[in-house]
């Protein structure tokens, strides 16, 4: 997995409702992760909030099998060390490892570019993000985002929920669309890859 870019290929797999929500609505998980076989990601790269979202119930929940040595790397962007079920992340079966990205000085943000970047030192070509819109917005704000795949469920949430992209006010970015594929009860599969 040697890569010769100066960061790695970063994928933002999405959960969405018809409105344009990523939480209030139960998305088809079994078709969500099904899909992610598709980037054969080295990291999976995920919002310190969407680690807090399913901690209870991770930290609450019978030990996983242990980490799988052929799994991805779990990184977790957490600058302000919430994030606590480190031992239950690494047993999820899921990845190789967990780790927290912290940021280079205390008080500040981690720097996307330069994870992205440390990311790539180490090997890394593909990095798969999971975020409900925080962290995602964050990289596409930066340019940083190389596709955004979107699994449209046909649900209407309505204003309970925050917005997508909400990390990414001031970026204007186009994207090609490069896969449609109606899948399930009514899912829709969009595959868009950045225009350089
Ligand atoms: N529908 C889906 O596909 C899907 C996928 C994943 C999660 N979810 C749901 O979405 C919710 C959580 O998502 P979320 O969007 O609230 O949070 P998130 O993306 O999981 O977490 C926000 C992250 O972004 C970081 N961040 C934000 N702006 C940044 C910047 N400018 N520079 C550096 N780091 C930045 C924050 O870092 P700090 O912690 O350091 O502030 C935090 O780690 C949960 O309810 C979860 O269940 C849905």
């Amino acid at each position: 997995m040697m890569s010769s870019r100066s960061r790695p290929r970063v994928i933002s797999h999405v959960a969405v409702s018809l409105d344009g929500a990523t939480t209030e609505f139960a998305p088809d998980m079994g078709v969500f992760y099904g899909l992610i076989g598709t980037w054969h990601e080295d990291v999976t790269l995920v919002g310190a909030d969407t680690i807090l979202a399913q901690e209870q119930a991770l930290a609450a929940g019978p030990r996983g099998p242990g980490p799988d040595p052929d799994g991805p790397l779990l990184a977790v962007v957490d600058s302000r060390g919430r994030v606590t079920a480190w031992e239950a992340l690494r047993n999820a079966g899921h990845w190789r490892d967990a780790i927290r990205i912290e940021a280079d000085q205390p008080g500040e943000r981690v720097d996307l570019r330069r994870t992205l970047e440390r990311l790539a030192e180490q090997g890394a070509e593909t990095v798969r993000i999971d975020s409900g819109g925080g962290l995602s917005g964050a990289l596409l704000a930066q340019g940083l985002v190389d596709e955004i795949s979107l699994l449209v469920h046909p649900v209407v949430v309505g204003s309970g929920s925050a917005p997508l992209w909400y990390g990414a006010s001031d970026a204007t970015a186009m994207f090609t669309l490069e896969h449609v594929e109606s899948i399930g009860d009514g899912l829709v599969w969009l595959r868009y890859r950045h225009r350089d």
